[in-house]
């Protein structure tokens, strides 16, 4: 990823779900409260401007999406799954006895800002690219500070996340934590995403868990977007964020063995799949 500029493939994650929400039947998928703080978090940052807002919200940016679905068949709706499956793992971690949430790679995610004051007991983590993290932390500043979410600037392509977190003093290498991987792995190369997965089962307690979403590998090992793959791993790379890790959802328990989780699919709900993305799920 360019390292200079803020990432653009979470402004387009958090415009869909902004563009979601103008299709009424998004109301039952997509969590409470997310696009009013994310339109928040958009324009504060200074990610967007008002009249790029307004667009985003209208019939016709719904139009323009589905228009280009052929690209990702299905990606568009499928925004609005994932921000689903990502909280209701948070939410079933915290019941679970989860003291820590850690959103890696958050982007323009709201999740941890809208939770924090629900589950004070709970410390929120973010982690993510600085250049993308410097305009989220001052969408954040602006829209009201929460004690309990800490927002952390790394490149993980370069920093290994137990250092980083070794300099975070909240975080308790011993206490049960969630950890989220949304939208993420695509990005970061095969053994950045080995190392991240062993990385992150030696930072959490018992009972820990890890919920991730993934592109499955085609026949020929790459990243399988449907029928315009090439397409899109082309854009991708343009765009300075090409897709380098993928892989085929047999291959994800041994994978996830060999970095010290287990494979827990039966959690990570009836569709394992929306869009072009699978999810996961992986504990401890
Ligand atoms: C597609 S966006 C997803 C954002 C968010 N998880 C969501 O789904 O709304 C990918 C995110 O990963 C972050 N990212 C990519 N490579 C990274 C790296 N090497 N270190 C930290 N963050 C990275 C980007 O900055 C961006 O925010």
């Amino acid at each position: 990823m360019a390292r200079e500029k803020a990432s653009r493939t979470a402004y387009k994650v958090a415009l869909n779900i902004m563009a979601l929400g103008s299709k009424p039947e998004m109301d039952t998928i997509l969590p409470t409260g997310i696009l009013e703080a994310t339109e928040k978090l958009l324009f504060y940052s200074g990610a967007v401007g008002p009249k790029t807002l307004k667009w985003s919200k209208s019939n016709r940016a719904v139009s323009v999406y589905y228009a280009f679905d052929w690209i990702l068949p299905g990606q568009f709706e499928a925004f609005a799954h994932r921000k689903a499956f990502c909280e209701r793992q948070v939410r079933d971690g915290i019941d679970r006895g989860a003291v820590q949430i850690l959103i890696l790679g958050a982007g323009y995610d709201t999740l941890g800002w809208r939770l924090a004051p629900e589950f004070p007991g709970v410390t929120f983590f973010e982690i993510d690219h600085p250049a993308t993290h410097r305009l989220k932390a001052k969408g954040i500043e602006a829209m009201g500070c929460r004690e309990n979410l800490i927002l952390i600037g790394e490149d993980l392509g370069r920093r290994k996340l137990l250092d980083v977190l070794d300099s975070v003093v909240l975080w308790e290498k011993t206490s049960q934590a969630l950890i989220i991987a949304e939208g993420l792995l695509m990005y970061l190369t095969p053994g950045a995403v080995l190392n991240l997965f062993s990385q992150c089962a030696r930072i959490v307690g018992d009972g820990s868990r890890m919920a991730f979403s993934y592109i499955p590998s085609g026949a020929d090992g790459r990243p399988d977007a449907g029928p315009w793959t090439g397409l899109v791993l082309w854009l991708q790379k343009v765009v300075g964020e090409p897709w380098l890790w993928s892989i085929r959802p047999e291959e994800l328990g041994p994978f996830l063995e060999g970095a010290g989780w287990k494979d827990r699919p039966a959690h990570s709900g009836k569709m394992r799949k929306h869009g072009v993305e699978f999810y996961g799920v992986a504990a401890r």
